[in-house]
């Protein structure tokens, strides 16, 4: 790749900005006030913003291996916190994807280093559902099928912290699950019921 592409693509872009509107940066550079909170994977196909149709300013995004929401993790758990409890998003999204490597890494015998511990989490998805998922025989369909599964438990995640709990209760904050499919383009709506979650998990988990 020709890393000077990326910066004269940077100044179409201003120019392709101002040309629509000479205030843009302006605005810009006043501050954030984003309604979703997005946590993604990283891979290079799930691009947060383009795929939603959504510009600078409008989503607050965290990404990494297999969108995973790990309550040790500092980096996840300050994102969750600043983008809840200080910009006060109305929406977190947790958005995996069909052929994510991550998943499909877990889902393989192999010892990958530091990714171990990482991954575990995801086998850890494998074992509270394997009933399901060994009943699943075709390999890409059950290979799917924990690609959602493993957003279910991410939003599940999220409801276990004290940030998520007190905003739904404060605001009516709302967690929602979304696959992207690679194959089409298409955003899937996995239709999680959070409130369900919440309610069930909420005996163990309530923390306020
Ligand atoms: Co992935």
């Amino acid at each position: 790749m020709d890393l000077d592409r990326v910066f004269e693509n940077n100044e179409a872009w201003i120019k392709e900005k101002l040309a629509s509107d000479a205030n843009y940066f302006d605005d810009l550079g006043k501050g954030q006030n984003p309604e979703l909170l997005f946590i993604g994977c990283s891979d290079s196909r799930v691009t947060a913003e383009e795929l939603m149709g959504l510009g600078p300013g409008e989503a607050f995004v965290h990404r990494n291996i297999a969108n995973m929401v790990i309550s040790i993790d500092l980096n996840a758990m300050s994102v969750v916190t600043y983008a809840v409890e200080h910009l006060k998003v109305n929406h977190v999204v947790v958005c995996g994807h069909y052929g994510c490597g991550g998943v499909k890494a877990a889902m393989q015998s192999a010892d990958l280093g530091i990714l171990n511990p990482w991954l575990r989490n995801i086998r850890d998805v494998y074992r509270i559902h394997k009933m399901e998922l060994d009943g699943v025989l075709n390999e890409e369909k059950r290979y799917e099928r924990l690609v959602e599964l493993n957003v279910k438990e991410q939003c599940v995640n999220l409801i276990k912290t004290s940030s998520v709990q007190k905003a739904y209760r404060d605001r009516g904050l709302k967690v929602h699950g979304w696959v992207f499919d690679v194959h089409t383009g298409k955003l899937i709506d996995l239709k999680i019921d959070f409130e369900k979650y919440l309610r069930d998990i909420m005996e163990i988990y309530h923390l306020d």
